[in-house]
This record gives C-alpha cells, sequence and structure tokens, in this order.
C-alpha cells in the first residue's frame, strides 16, 4: 500500500492517523463523561482528569500532524451521488473543526487558573490565556457541548460509511480499512 494518498484511496499514514484519532476521540469521550461524577475520595479522582487531559494534549499534537498531512496529501474523491459527496466534505470538514474546538476548550478550562498541564510527566504545556471571568466555567460548558456534538455527527459518519459498505457496496469503507487494492474500480466492488 502506498504511503502517501493517492486519487483512488488513502494512503497508510492517513488511514493510521484516521483510527488513531476516532480511538483517542471516544476514548476521550467516554473518560470525559465517567471522570467528571467521580467523588472526591475516589482514587481515580485526579487521575482520569490528568489522563484526559494529558491524551488531549497528545491529540490536539496529533491532529496539526495530520491536517498537514492533509494539506500537502489532498483525499481521493468521496464515492456515491452528488448530494453524498457534497455532505460528505461537509461532515469531514466539520469534524475537524470540533476536534479542534474541542481541544482548545479543553486547554482553556485546564489552565484557568494559570496552571500548566502537565502531560504524562513528560513535558508542560504552559497556561496562556487565563484568568478571564468565569473561564473554567464558560469553557466547560462549551467542551461539554461540543463533545457532545462531535460524538452525535461521528456516529452518523460511521452510519453513512456503514451504508456506503453494506448498501451501495462501494470501496468507501474498505478504503479507510485497507483493504482494498488501489487498482481496483472504487466505484463498484
Ligand atoms: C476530542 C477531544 C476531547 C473530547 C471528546 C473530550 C470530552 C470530554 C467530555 C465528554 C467531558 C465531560 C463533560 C461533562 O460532562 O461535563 C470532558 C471534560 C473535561 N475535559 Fe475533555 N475532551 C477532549 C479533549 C480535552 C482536552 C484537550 C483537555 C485539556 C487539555 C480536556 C480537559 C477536560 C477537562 C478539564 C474536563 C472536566 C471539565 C469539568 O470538570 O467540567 N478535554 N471532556
Ligand atoms: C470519532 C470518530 C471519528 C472521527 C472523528 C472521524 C473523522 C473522519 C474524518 C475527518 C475523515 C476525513 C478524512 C480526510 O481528511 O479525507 C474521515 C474519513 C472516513 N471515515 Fe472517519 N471518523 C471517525 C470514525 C469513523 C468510523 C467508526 C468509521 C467506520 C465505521 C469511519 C469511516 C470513515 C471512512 C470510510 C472515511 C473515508 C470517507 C471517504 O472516502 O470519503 N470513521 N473520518
Amino acid at each position: 500500500m502506498n504511503w502517501r494518498n493517492t486519487r483512488q484511496g488513502y494512503g497508510s499514514i492517513s488511514i493510521l492517523l484516521h483510527w488513531l484519532v476516532a480511538v483517542a476521540v471516544v476514548g476521550l469521550f467516554g473518560l470525559g463523561i465517567w471522570m467528571v461524577d467521580l467523588g472526591y475520595y475516589d482514587p481515580w479522582y485526579q487521575r482520569a482528569p490528568d489522563i484526559h487531559r494529558s491524551i488531549g494534549v497528545l491529540l490536539f499534537a496529533v491532529l496539526l500532524l495530520r491536517l498537514a498531512w492533509r494539506y500537502g496529501n489532498p483525499a481521493p474523491a468521496p464515492l456515491g451521488k452528488a448530494w453524498e459527496q457534497k455532505s460528505a466534505r461537509l461532515v469531514h470538514g466539520l469534524l475537524y473543526l470540533l476536534m479542534l474546538a474541542l481541544t482548545v476548550s479543553g486547554y482553556l478550562i485546564s489552565t484557568a487558573d494559570g496552571r500548566a498541564i502537565d502531560v504524562f510527566g513528560l513535558f508542560s504545556v504552559p497556561a496562556t490565556l487565563s484568568g478571564l471571568e468565569q473561564q473554567e466555567d464558560i469553557a466547560g460548558e462549551i467542551h461539554e457541548i461540543l463533545a457532545w456534538i462531535l460524538i452525535a455527527l461521528s456516529a452518523l459518519h460511521a452510519l453513512a460509511a456503514l451504508k456506503h459498505h453494506f448498501i451501495d457496496h462501494d470501496a468507501t469503507l474498505k478504503r479507510m480499512l485497507g483493504t482494498r487494492h488501489a487498482s481496483i474500480n472504487p466505484e463498484k466492488e
């Protein structure tokens, strides 16, 4: 398989980045929902948000890498009818925007009191914008709402991929799983 995207299919770097980000997003969502209800005396009370923030910061770095790779590596044309291709482009753009906005709002919650974010004890990300009025609460509200919108849109996106596979029988899902040979006609498979 190619490293780079071709006109017909995704290359291995794009595929790896897609699934890495998907696992991180779903994991962070589950962890986030679970950790905000932990009691003060729970052993995970400190540790879970530490992990959530650390993975979140790494995700931000991976997203920048992914967008840079995407910029130099145009995606293959979406398959399906014209309206499907248009909505796929729109949804993919929105998914990128939501992921970026979530990482930024998460950063603004975590650094509202001026503290840096310690990433797995490896390095720390300093606070920049802090001390705004009600920063922690407002960024927290935005973070929660965006997280739900991202998860709902990702579910719709995953359903669309399954529809392409099981109903239209085209190569959309296979080419993101890397299980399809690039020379095969993607419209029919
Ligand atoms: C795609 C990435 C992310 C997703 C899907 C996500 C998801 C979530 C969810 C679902 C919650 C629970 C919200 C609630 O019910 O109140 C949460 C809370 C939180 N997240 Fe994230 N998060 C992401 C990235 C980040 C990042 C990058 C940071 C920090 C650098 C971060 C910091 C926090 C903090 C501090 C809370 C606790 C907020 C509170 O106590 O109200 N998150 N996140
Ligand atoms: C949180 C989870 C997910 C996120 C954030 C996400 C995000 C994205 C984004 C941004 C793209 C566009 C890639 C590009 O720049 O060209 C994409 C493509 C794709 N995703 Fe996901 N994805 C997620 C989960 C899934 C799942 C669970 C499936 C399968 C069931 C899936 C199947 C696909 C397929 C097949 C494509 C290629 C679409 C095409 O060729 O037009 N994704 N995804």
